[in-house]
């Protein structure tokens, strides 16, 4: 009875979310909303993303969980960072990681990606524009696959999990950041076009995949008791 009444509590608070958030991304063919989500990020609203992830505290918070050490990238030889905007992911690996860890930087957006270039000021980094759900990378060609706030650009995370797995060693790791279906979750969704996640659903798509849920991580106890800031987690590949 109890796991009947947990399921239909869900099942129902899935359907609200449905409806109270970005519709479009279910409702084009992915071709066109993809299309819009690049002009999205090719245009002004991309070319303030950097202020508005430090506005928003989301790259300090970042730099933090780098820095503490409380997500270790100096264990890494090659990173790739899925999604990397204007850098804000990045720029805290050039901080944390090896000397000699190489760092790969990939977006859908060849402008952001120019961006990400002029502002981290470094060659380090080596750049990549394509689409995450077929990346140009050898299985198995990385120990670390970074990605915050990006999966919540496709309508099926499948896709897009499954090359993470696919790119990732045995035991490799990958950090992820997602918009969650909270009430500041749904607002993100209309400003940046996007769809939200349950906890419940993040972690089965993983499974699916063969990522484990490793370990929920928090920015701090404010994001952990309002839900504001996304679902943060380390998954491993089996
Ligand atoms: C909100 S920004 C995230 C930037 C950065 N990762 C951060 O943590 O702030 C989302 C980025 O994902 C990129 N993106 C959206 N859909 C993508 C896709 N299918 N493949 C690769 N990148 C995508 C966008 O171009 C944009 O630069």
């Amino acid at each position: 009875m109890k796991k009947a009444v947990s399921k239909w509590r869900s099942a129902a608070k899935s359907k609200v979310r449905r409806f109270a958030e970005f519709g479009g991304i279910r409702e084009q063919p992915l071709n066109q909303y993809q299309s819009s989500v690049k002009k999205l990020y090719d245009g002004p609203q991309g070319a303030v993303l950097k202020f508005s992830s430090i506005l928003s505290l989301h790259e300090p918070l970042m730099g933090q969980l780098f820095k503490s050490g409380r997500f270790d990238s100096s264990r890494f030889d090659r990173i790739l960072d899925v999604g990397s905007g204007a850098g804000q992911i990045i720029r805290h690996l050039l901080q944390t990681a090896q000397p000699d860890a190489e760092i790969v930087g990939f977006d859908l957006s060849a402008e952001m990606l120019r961006r990400a270039r002029e502002r981290l000021d470094s060659d380090r980094p080596f750049f990549v524009a394509a689409d995450m759900m077929q990346m140009p990378f050898r299985d198995n060609s990385f120990d670390c696959v970074t990605c915050g706030y990006v999966l919540e650009h496709i309508p099926d995370p499948l896709p897009g999990l499954s090359e993470f797995a696919r790119v990732l060693k045995p035991g490799g790791v990958a950090l992820l950041l997602v918009t969650e279906d909270s009430i500041s979750g749904l607002l993100t969704s209309h400003t940046w076009k996007c769809r939200t996640f349950s906890r419940g659903e993040l972690r089965d798509a993983c499974d699916r995949v063969g990522l484990e849920w490793d370990r929920e991580l928090w920015f701090t106890r404010f994001h952990e008791v309002m839900k504001m800031g996304g679902i943060l987690v380390e998954v491993v590949k089996r």
